[in-house]
């Protein structure tokens, strides 16, 4: 019978057949110990000479790494192992077999390892960091799924920019100039009034000359829109999401979290409610930390974002920043002309900015005096300003950056290592 190492806890005492490689090998006279993987998981084969033939333990015993194979044998109970299952091995047949893999099990350069990333995928801490992103989104799905959103895509190739202009790429669309999205959320605005809640899920692109542990070319990102939902209400949302997908990792992912070493008290305790901290109380805060040269007015970098976020043991939203360091459609204050209605929602243990939501501008007039300061003319918006002259309603949305969510839940410190094929500064290859 045909398995997979997932599966196998459903076969005890079984004889079974996997289709596998191996990732690594011990082996002395009488025994060999295969590390095998399936893309499901990773088990012990255990081939012991005197029950196989001749030609069965010989090719055990000389097998290279990666090499792929049908193996067949007993499943039996393995209390040491994360899985809790081994095979007592019958018979092995090689598939194919591999030669002078190059990522061996010694200690290997981040570079060089980035530039196999397409074989680097099959180790299991890289395995184990793509289950969590994964789990990470079919969370995101059930969460606004069951909370009546519909999910909505936005184009990605695009006529005008959602987050200002010096950070798009820019391609040519036949004779017109177009640029690849930077956030779908002026189209999910435009969704939003029309089916009242809605979400996105795609990919986003920066051309942003950051090297940093926390910036991507090219990432994903989660954009609800919400319509007759206000700043407040959006926080609240936010924080129920957020501690949906963390909760939903814990219950799902403990295997993947054991093999990261996750340190998984810290993250039993992000539940809803977050802390909230004005920008005001944020830059007395960075003072008292000292950071004496801070001044009201200038927006955080990541240094400043982990000093705030040592003060607080669960993720804390930022709220009402200066209107001038953030974009051009989020709503003033009522009372305070100088700040906007937004948040950004910090990440414990230094993992920076996860969020960014606000709520949006639904005054024709005032929209259009924005663009005018933002330099942002021409036909290209001419759609997005009719979303506030037919039936314009309060309305609030965010964005949450996949891999950063990642980074911080499988505990990785690059987030590099939180999407299959990284685009970084230097990298488009492989
Ligand atoms: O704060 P940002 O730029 O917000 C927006 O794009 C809004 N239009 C979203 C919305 O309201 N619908 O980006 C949102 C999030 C950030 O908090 C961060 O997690 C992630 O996207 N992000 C990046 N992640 C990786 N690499 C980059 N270069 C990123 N830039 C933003
Ligand atoms: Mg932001």
């Amino acid at each position: 019978m045909k398995t997979t190492i997932s599966e196998v806890k459903k076969h005890e005492g079984e004889v079974v057949t996997i289709g596998a490689w191996l990732a690594n090998k011990r082996s002395s006279g009488k025994i060999a110990f295969l590390q095998l993987r399936d893309g499901t998981g990773f088990m012990q084969a255990v081939v012991a000479k005197n029950d196989v033939s001749e030609e069965v333990f010989q090719l055990a015993k000389d097998m290279t790494q990666e090499s792929s194979m049908y193996i067949t044998g007993t499943i039996v109970e393995d209390k040491r192992s994360p899985l809790g299952f081994e095979m007592q091995v019958n018979d092995i047949e090689l598939i194919h077999e591999a030669v002078d893999y190059p990522i061996t099990p010694k200690e290997h350069g981040t570079e060089f390892l980035m530039d196999h990333r397409h074989l680097w995928l099959r180790s299991k801490k890289q395995h184990a960091v793509m289950k969590i992103r994964n789990e990470i989104i079919r969370a995101t799905y059930q969460f606004f799924n069951d909370n009546g959103y519909v999910k909505i895509d936005p184009p990605i190739l695009t006529g005008s920019s959602a987050e200002g202009t010096t950070e798009l790429f820019h391609t040519k669309y036949f004779d017109e100039e177009a640029y690849l999205s930077q956030s779908g959320q002026l189209y999910m605005e435009a969704a939003a009034m029309a089916f009242g809640k809605v979400f996105s899920f795609g990919p986003t692109f920066r051309a942003e000359k950051s090297k940093t542990r926390r910036h991507l070319i090219e990432f994903w990102m989660i954009e609800p829109e919400m319509a007759f939902v206000n700043h407040e209400e959006s926080l609240e949302i936010q924080e129920q999401y957020v501690s949906f997908v963390v909760q939903s990792v814990l219950e799902n992912c403990r295997l993947e979290l054991n093999i990261l070493e996750r340190d998984t008290a810290k993250l039993e305790q992000i539940k809803a409610p977050f802390p909230r901290i004005s920008y005001d109380d944020a830059i007395d805060l960075l003072k008292e930390k000292g950071f004496t040269d801070i001044e009201w007015g200038e927006d955080f970098g990541a240094p400043h974002e982990t000093a705030i976020a040592e003060s607080f043991d669960k993720p804390v939203f930022i709220i009402n920043y200066p209107k001038d360091i953030k974009a051009f459609y989020m709503k003033p204050h009522p009372e305070r002309e100088e700040v906007v209605l937004c948040a950004d929602l910090i990440a414990p243990e230094g993992y920076g900015e996860i969020i960014g939501g606000s709520q949006r501008i639904d005054d024709l007039e005032l929209m259009k005096q924005r663009y005018e300061e933002h330099g942002l003319t021409g036909q290209a918006y001419e759609w997005y300003l009719e979303l506030s002259k037919y039936g314009s309603v309060p309305h609030s949305g965010f964005g949450l950056g996949l891999e950063r969510t990642v980074a911080w839940l499988a505990g990785v410190d690059h987030v590099r290592e939180t999407i299959p094929f990284p685009r970084l500064l230097n990298r488009l290859y492989p």
